[in-house]
């Protein structure tokens, strides 16, 4: 990664903490950007602010214990405040493809019960229509083959990631190429009709906003 992609994300992540107020829970997010937001989120945290996080994976939450960031378990709070992930696309419709860490399921848990999801991100991640990066697929292992094959019959060509790699969740992820996605809402749902699929990657009517850092600067899209 060059050296101005990653100040992007640290300028983008470091405008999206300054949004947390204390006495919030506030969803962690999973990734890269994501992690650099959890860092600046600790050493806010050192300085007295008081929050309750809730991590989307297993990883951030390891490192939010590293860095003494107080956990609460997400089915004891009626809701998140306000959410800080990173995404793998966005478009200026504030859609976006998630899941290129394998963490789609809790965050997409968390991002429903969230009232501000905030998605913080390198310029790269920008796009006209979502659909350059594969769609992640969360599924049943019992059920890949099935799905691959009803995948294709959505002109999806899907690939089960790694060797396998395994969630936080003990599923597979599916990573799908489907070109272009006009329609992400009306994807989302043939996605989600097929069984054996327990969660996807598109991520629509979710985000609040997207801090997108492009050079020295933060552009926000509302
Ligand atoms: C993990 C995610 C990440 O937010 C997404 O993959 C972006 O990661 P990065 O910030 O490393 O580019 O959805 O499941």
């Amino acid at each position: 990664m060059s050296s101005s992609t990653e100040q992007e994300k640290k300028n983008a992540a470091r405008e999206a903490v300054k949004l947390i107020r204390d006495h919030q829970v506030v969803g962690l997010g999973t990734g890269s950007t994501a992690v650099l937001a959890i860092h600046e989120i600790g050493e806010r945290v050192r300085q007295g602010l008081v929050i309750q996080g809730v991590p989307t994976s297993n990883s951030t939450a390891a490192l939010a214990r590293e860095l003494s960031i107080p956990l609460v378990d997400i089915n004891s709070v009626a809701h998140i405040d306000i959410t800080i992930d990173g995404a793998d696309e966005f478009t200026k419709e504030l859609h976006l493809i998630k899941g290129g860490g394998g963490a789609l399921l809790r965050e997409k848990i968390v991002a429903v019960k969230t009232l501000q999801e905030v998605i913080i991100a390198d310029a790269s991640k920008y796009v006209e229509r979502l659909g350059r990066f594969r769609l992640p697929v969360e599924v049943i292992p019992f059920a890949s083959g099935y799905v691959l094959h009803e995948l294709e019959k959505l002109n999806g060509k899907g690939e089960v990631r790694g060797a396998p790699f395994v969630t936080d969740e003990g599923n597979y992820i599916i990573d799908v190429d489907f070109k272009t996605i006009e329609d992400p809402v009306r994807l989302s749902a043939r996605l989600k009709n097929i069984t054996g699929v327990v969660e996807h990657g598109l991520f629509t009517g979710l985000a609040e906003r997207v801090l997108m850092g492009t050079g020295d600067k933060v552009q926000v899209f509302l």
